[in-house]
């Protein structure tokens, strides 16, 4: 991971209540995907509400790779990023940043329709689990793209992209993400059967059909997992001005961490409607729950621990189901909890990887194959724990603001990478903790 600084730390002296109010940033997976689209309209867009995260500037690095002219202005409401594409000729992403990050790869469509032409190195990200790109590939080929390999380089040309009947084996919210730019400037219409139906996709539909592209994804008319793309010109995409929503996952995560430390935790500027899995289970587990549909907030009850126990069992599954980007914040929320709960992960072969961490803090966990077990309510002891990717690390943050004494997450780049200001934010809620360079 080129980008993230290995020798940051997270610093938290545990055992304190979260109580309080804050904001949620804009969401990373919404953002990048869109960031990536900008590179189909060829002149200037504005991307209001993007993240100030470590993922979100090797993108806008990305883009200026080719030739893309990216100015990113800092806001109290979230970064205001524009993107003027209007000089872009570059077609080879540098290696430097595509290992950096795996969403790199939704370039690969936009950058055909753009140009008919791309090479990009095997993308990095996150280490949990296989994460093949075969779906990707073969939906770009579908559409009449030409793709090679060589040595860790993908090439993909095309002299014209013909829209086409795809049908995904399973709905990966990269691939469908990647199909949906590639079609737009397509020839003709494409169909995507067995579409992901993450939010983050829909706003990437409503991006670009702001711009001028002709995407029914939504269609009350429209078999569920679904999407139409109508091929356009390019030179019928124009310049729009967009807001990113707001990030389920971190909003998921805080909501994980107020369950898991206790205390009575408002988040303002929530994706309403979004976090309905992660809630269903929080109120299963004893907290109440508050949702403010006009003011779009959300507040969790978790003061009173006695109330607090595992439910029996819970699966990741794609949305609207609970998210697997949720998996280990609920599993360090699961540690604190009475009673024992089964977590069967259903999207990722390996993302059990904070189990090891936990379990040196005092934690009661076992995995076996895909399912983990958690045995909740035993104490735990602050360590030096090891973060090794993103979600995994935040999860160690909030066992980290459960534990007695003082715990240190190492390598806490990886969170960087995916929020906004863990710290500043926790810091707001009450809890003692510290970056540490
Ligand atoms: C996106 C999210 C990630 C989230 C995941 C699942 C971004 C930047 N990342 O990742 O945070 O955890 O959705 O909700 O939006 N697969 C294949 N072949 C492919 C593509 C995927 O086998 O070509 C498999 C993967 O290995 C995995 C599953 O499909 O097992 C889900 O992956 P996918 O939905 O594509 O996730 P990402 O788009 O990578």
């Amino acid at each position: 991971m080129t980008h993230c600084r290995d020798n940051e730390s997270i610093w938290i002296e545990g055992k304190r209540p979260l109580n309080g109010r804050i904001q949620i940033q804009g969401s990373k997976n919404a953002a990048l995907p869109i960031l990536a689209a900008c590179m189909l309209i060829p002149g200037k867009c504005v991307l209001k509400g993007c993240p100030d995260i470590t993922d979100i500037k090797c993108m806008c690095s990305l883009l200026q790779s080719t030739g893309a002219e990216v100015e990113i202005c800092g806001m109290k409401t979230g970064n205001q990023i524009t993107v003027d594409t209007r000089n872009v000729r570059k077609h080879r992403l540098p290696e430097k940043y595509v290992s950096a990050m795996r969403s790199s790869v939704v370039l690969m469509g936009a950058m055909l329709g753009r140009l008919g032409e791309v090479c990009v190195n095997y993308p990095g990200g996150c280490v949990i689990g296989e994460r093949p790109i075969d779906l990707h590939l073969c939906g770009l080929e579908k559409l009449g793209a030409q793709i090679w390999t060589e040595g860790n380089h993908i090439h993909a040309y095309a002299d014209e992209l013909r829209g086409t009947v795809i049908e995904l084996p399973f709905p990966s919210v990269g691939a469908t993400q990647n199909i949906i730019m590639a079609a737009v400037t397509a020839q003709g219409t494409t169909v995507i059967k067995n579409a992901a139906r993450e939010p983050e996709v829909t706003e990437l539909c409503k991006f670009l059909n702001r711009a001028g592209a002709k995407i029914d994804y939504a269609g009350a008319f429209l078999p569920e997992g679904r999407i139409v793309i109508y091929g356009i010109e390019l030179s019928r995409l124009h310049e729009v001005s967009y807001e990113i929503i707001t990030d389920r996952i971190v909003a998921g995560t805080y909501l994980f961490a107020a369950l898991a430390a206790g205390g009575e935790v408002t988040l303002e500027n929530i994706p309403i409607g979004q976090l309905d899995s992660t809630c269903d289970i929080i109120t299963r587990m004893g907290a109440a729950i508050a949702l403010d549909e006009d003011r779009n907030e959300v507040t969790i009850y978790a003061d009173d621990r006695s109330k607090i126990f595992n439910i029996p069992y819970v699966e990741t599954q794609v949305y609207p189901a609970f998210p697997t980007d949720l998996q280990s914040p609920l599993i360090a929320a699961a540690c604190m909890a009475k009673g024992q709960l089964k977590v069967r992960e259903k999207i990722f072969s390996s993302r059990f990887r904070i189990v090891e961490e936990l379990r040196r803090m005092g934690a009661d966990v076992t995995v076996e194959g895909d399912l983990a077990v958690v045995t909740g309510g035993r104490e735990l002891e602050g360590r030096t724990v090891i973060a090794r990717e993103l979600r995994g690390g935040a999860a160690l943050v909030i066992a980290g603001l459960c534990a007695s004494g003082i715990t240190t997450v190492t390598d806490s780049g990886y969170i960087e990478r995916g929020y906004q200001d863990i710290v500043g934010d926790l810091t707001k809620l009450g809890a003692r903790i510290k970056n540490r360079n």
